[in-house]
């Protein structure tokens, strides 16, 4: 990657919410109440799509973070993602790299098991994990018969283009035709934070893809760059993980093995 793909610190419950927005708000020097993109945090598999000219050129897996695995050929075949950047009147970007989350939706999932199950194969745990499997696959006619979408929520490497925010850089790749989730919303102050959060705690069951949580970033792009980085995740970001789901097993049976 031309630019290391990072991941999240996390925060486990409402007081690490706010330890998060106390910390960047002292680094960041100041007392006013931030701004923050508020997104749904996708249970799926982190992908880098690079356009030249407006055309797709490159699709790879997130790796260690330096280095990925090529799989545009698999990507290729998924439909939300354009082969080429929409005209809409502007000039093109000359490389505009974005990363995103692809995923299988839970109806998807469903039907994608019960096909498993008929060709006699075994059924994949999770959406998560058809989703890895998906992709994964030499064969890419497998992965273009497999319900597999995307939403792209970061910028990698951009020429020819300069946002000073994250929601100016969401509405100008929603404009090209790359596709953003629709509940991802500006919040300001703690008090909002909690708010997004909650709600979409409340909501989860109800969506049709799977999410594990919320990410909260820094709006502006130059506090971002203030804020700055640990080693392996922005000090502009967090993510902000759901209680797990509880829920009751029966134990069929156990088989003892010599370890
Ligand atoms: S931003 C530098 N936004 O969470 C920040 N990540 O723990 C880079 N994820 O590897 C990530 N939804 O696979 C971001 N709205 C979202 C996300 C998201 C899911 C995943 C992504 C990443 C992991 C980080």
């Amino acid at each position: 990657h031309r630019m290391p793909m990072l991941s999240l610190a996390n925060a486990m419950n409402e007081d690490e919410l706010a330890a998060f927005d106390t910390r960047v708000k002292k680094g960041l020097d100041t007392e006013k109440d931030l701004e923050y993109m508020a997104e749904p945090k996708l249970d799926g598999l982190a992908v880098e799509l690079v356009y030249e000219n407006g055309f797709f050129v490159n699709g790879s897996t997130r790796g260690d973070g330096i280095t990925g695995e090529d799989i545009t050929q698999n990507l290729k075949t998924i439909l939300a993602i354009p082969l080429s950047l929409r005209k809409n009147g502007q000039k093109t970007p000359p490389l505009l790299e974005v990363r995103g989350e692809v995923f299988i939706t839970k109806d998807g999932f469903k039907k994608l098991n019960r096909n498993q199950e008929k060709e006699e194969l075994p059924p994949f745990a999770n959406p998560r994990n058809a989703a890895a499997g998906s992709l994964r696959q030499l064969d890419s006619n497998i992965t273009a018969n497999r319900p597999l979408s995307i939403y792209c929520y970061e910028p990698g490497v951009i020429e020819g283009v300069e946002y000073k925010t994250h929601d100016e850089f969401l509405i100008h790749i929603t404009k090209l035709g790359l596709p953003v989730n629709n509940l991802i919303k500006k919040v300001v102050g703690i008090k909002n934070i909690i708010e997004y959060h909650n709600n979409l705690e409340l909501i989860r069951d109800q969506l049709g893809y799977e999410i594990d949580g919320t990410v909260f970033k820094v709006n502006n792009y130059s506090k971002r760059e203030k804020a700055g980085f640990r080693s392996r995740s922005p000090r502009w970001a967090i993510a902000g993980k759901f209680k797990a789901q509880q829920t009751t097993s029966t134990i069929i049976s156990i088989t003892i093995q010599v370890g």
